[in-house]
């Protein structure tokens, strides 16, 4: 297979992040990430789109989706220089799934299966290092060194009460996305409940085995 085009999907704290970063290094391939370019554009203005707010900051902190126009942008521009791919945050909704098809074709569409208790638990002990950019959790994966330990920094969409909304955001809006995918019979499904590097051996297997 040339560099392949691989589509991860999850619910939020299911691991795509962790698992896109193994892929990344593994394939050598590019990480398109939606909600890391959002965050990177959170104050842009996009009062001229007629949506409800000015920002896409706005909607991330109450963890609700950011209009389709905006992020589809983004995806479009992010693909055409890519040359391989991991796609993480994207689609959301059945209207970002269709535009996606006409954007490009996938070689492989992964989905990590979690439960929701452990979502919880999983994005409220979730912490960055803003220097790196590394994630870590509190309980799962703490880091090793104080120095790093000390400077690490939690997510604004990543208290309780917008997780909880998240979750629910997902379940109204991208579970019609995964069963879109499977009834097409192209959903590769891993248990993600697992450890990560029990969950990176699928992932990789699963891509391997797609070429
Ligand atoms: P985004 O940044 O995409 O967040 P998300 O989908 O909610 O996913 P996360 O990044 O929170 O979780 P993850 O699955 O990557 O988990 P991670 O690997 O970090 O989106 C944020 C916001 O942007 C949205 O709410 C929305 O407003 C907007 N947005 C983005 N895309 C959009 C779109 N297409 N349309 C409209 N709006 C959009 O892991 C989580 C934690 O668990 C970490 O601490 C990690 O260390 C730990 N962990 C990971 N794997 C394991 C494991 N196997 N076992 C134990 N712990 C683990």
């Amino acid at each position: 297979m040339a560099q392949p085009r691989i589509l991860i999907l999850g619910a939020p704290g299911a691991g795509k992040g962790t698992q896109s970063a193994r892929i990344t290094e593994e394939f050598g391939v590019d990480h398109i990430t939606t909600g890391d370019a959002l965050r990177n554009n959170k104050e842009m203005d996009i009062s001229d789109m007629d949506t409800e707010y000015d920002t896409p900051g706005e909607y991330m902190d109450q963890g609700e989706l950011v209009p389709d126009e905006v992020v589809n942008a983004i995806v479009d521009e992010a693909l055409s220089q890519a040359n391989g791919f991991v796609l993480d945050g994207y689609p959301r909704n059945l209207e970002q799934a269709e535009e996606l098809e006409d954007m490009t074709d996938l070689d492989v569409v992964l989905y990590l299966d979690v439960d929701e208790e452990e979502l919880v638990h999983r994005l409220t002990g979730r912490r960055m290092d803003p220097e790196t950019g590394d994630i870590y959790h509190l309980e799962y994966n703490p880091p090793t060194d104080p120095e790093v330990e000390d400077r690490l920094v939690q997510r604004d969409d990543d208290t309780e009460e917008t997780v909880r909304e998240r979750l629910s955001v997902f379940q109204e809006n991208t579970e019609p996305v995964i069963e879109h995918y499977e009834a097409q019979g192209d959903l590769e499904r891993i248990d993600g409940e697992r450890a990560p590097d029990d969950v990176w051996e699928d992932v990789k297997s699963t891509i391997e085995s797609a070429a």
